[in-house]
């Protein structure tokens, strides 16, 4: 028998009722592609699945480590568990993913935080049923550093919380050391999975209805490296996209040292592929792309985009950026502020540079005051702001075709394969989960409105 078979006869033993767990996602979308499957796998061992930690009996927090504000965060979430457990130490409370991959982490929750019962690591998922069961055998707290792992496991378990949308995983961990980048020394290093395994998994999404499909991986341009015989991202692209149906597909991230000409020759020859891409520049400086660590410079980046402008026309991007990185002068920041304006991201995510331990960044001198970099990222939110406003009314009285993602009161939410949002009213009830056409009427905030058609 194995672990999943023995947790679900114990707990049909120990609870009268159907067990639940509620699984909370810190971190990126990779991170919410585990908390999927950390579902899935506790689904299948007779755990029902619910929203709230309240009445829960296995309460997980699956981490982000990517910026201090996120561990601050979790740790402020995690401390709310306190009472929780006092009242109910049956409750099994689990701290996984990125953050607890740092050993003083895992010290501080060892020390601080006793009522945590469980830690495990990133790729220790399908481990589960092992650790939970042992939890109810007796074998109590087990907090200890989680070890990197290098493997790729198949046949997870997946529980969907979507009947349109999904992610699938490509490829996990990332080899590129950014200078600044806790993420390949918490997820480990790159490895791909079989094209074959991807295909399989994309197809049966398909065939259940997806409508919008999101490829994952940290640098997905660098799918394949580790393939006998060699597939790159293009191949890869090229074969799901002869899966029939009615779909959108997305990936995430591009790196720009990577994205090349055959990848977006694809995305021009298959319109299923979504024409929204996410590049993330970082800074619009040489000499901070270089401490950063990307391997390429703000021209080779202007170059692929002006390529891709070329090819697809209605091609937008979407970028990240780091201010405040050790030494940024302020000139430097002017560089990038030029590289937004002059460029026209469709959407900018934007952070104040933050300090990770063991990073290569984390030795550099950093002299600007924290201010100085609020005041850079405030001025670079607002320029993006107009930019994105001017973007939201370029799609007036538009026809759009968009796939319904959410009830709204007298109506619903619905999303464009650009990844915009529109809020549209109308009496019909059946919609969600399926394509509308919309004419844009307007915006309110950051979302467009509109009419059904
Ligand atoms: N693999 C993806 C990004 C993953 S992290 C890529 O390379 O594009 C998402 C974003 O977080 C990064 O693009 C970067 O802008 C930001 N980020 C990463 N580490 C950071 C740090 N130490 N401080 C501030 N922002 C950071
Ligand atoms: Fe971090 Fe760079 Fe890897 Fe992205 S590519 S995860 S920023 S090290
Ligand atoms: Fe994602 Fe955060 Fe980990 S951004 S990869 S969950 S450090």
């Amino acid at each position: 028998m194995n672990y999943t078979e023995k947790l679900n006869k114990l707990i049909e033993q120990k609870f009268n009722y159907v067990p639940l767990v509620n699984v909370q996602t810190f971190g990126c979308v990779q991170n919410e592609n585990d908390s999927e499957k950390i579902r899935g796998i506790l689904n299948s061992a007779g755990f029902g699945v619910s929203d709230s930690f309240e009445n829960s009996d296995i309460v997980i927090f699956n981490t982000c480590a990517i910026r201090e504000n996120a561990e601050l965060k979790i740790f402020g979430n995690i401390g709310k568990l306190k009472a929780l457990k006092a009242n109910n130490p049956d409750m099994i409370v689990a701290v996984c993913g990125c953050m607890v991959m740092q050993p003083h982490i895992v010290a501080k929750i060892k020390k601080s935080y006793p009522f945590v019962d469980i830690v495990f690591g990133v790729n220790s998922i399908e481990e589960l049923p092992y650790i939970v069961y042992n939890w109810y055998i007796g074998n109590k707290r087990q907090v200890s550093d989680p070890v990197v792992k290098t493997d790729v496991v198949e046949n997870i378990p997946v529980y969907r919380q979507s009947r349109s949308k999904a992610t699938i995983s490509i490829m996990y961990g990332c080899d590129n050391f950014c200078s600044y980048c806790i993420v390949p020394y918490v997820r480990g290093r790159e490895r791909s999975r079989r094209p074959e395994d991807i295909l399989k998994e994309f197809t049966q999404l398909v065939a259940d209805g997806y409508k919008d499909i999101t490829l994952l991986g940290q640098n997905v341009d660098s799918y394949g490296k580790n393939l006998e015989p060699r597939v790159d991202f293009a191949d890869l692209l090229n074969m799901l996209c002869k899966v029939k149906g009615d779909y959108v597909l997305h990936f995430m991230s591009s790196h720009p040292k990577d994205i090349n000409k055959k990848v977006i020759d694809v995305i021009r020859d298959n319109p299923q592929i979504s024409r929204q891409i996410h590049l993330p520049v970082q800074s619009g400086s040489n000499r901070i792309l270089s401490l950063m660590n990307r391997r390429y410079t703000v021209e080779q980046y202007k170059e692929i985009i002006s390529y891709a402008r070329q090819q697809i026309p209605d091609v937008g991007f979407s970028s990240d950026i780091i201010v405040g990185f050790p030494g940024e002068t302020y000139e430097e920041y002017l560089e990038t502020e030029n590289l937004v304006k002059e460029n026209g991201f469709t959407q900018l995510f934007t952070f104040i540079y933050s300090k990770r331990k063991g990073t290569k960044a984390a030795e550099l001198e950093d002299n600007t005051p924290h201010s100085e970099k609020t005041e850079r990222l405030n001025r670079l939110i607002k320029i993006q702001q107009d930019i994105f406003f001017k973007y939201l009314e370029s799609f007036n009285n538009k026809t759009v075709r968009a796939l319904v993602e959410e009830t709204k009161p007298g109506g619903y939410s619905a999303r464009l394969a650009n990844t915009l949002v529109v809020h549209f009213k109308t009496d019909r009830t059946d919609l969600l989960d399926n394509y509308v056409n919309v004419r844009i009427t307007g915006k309110k905030g950051t979302v467009l409105t509109g009419e059904i058609i």
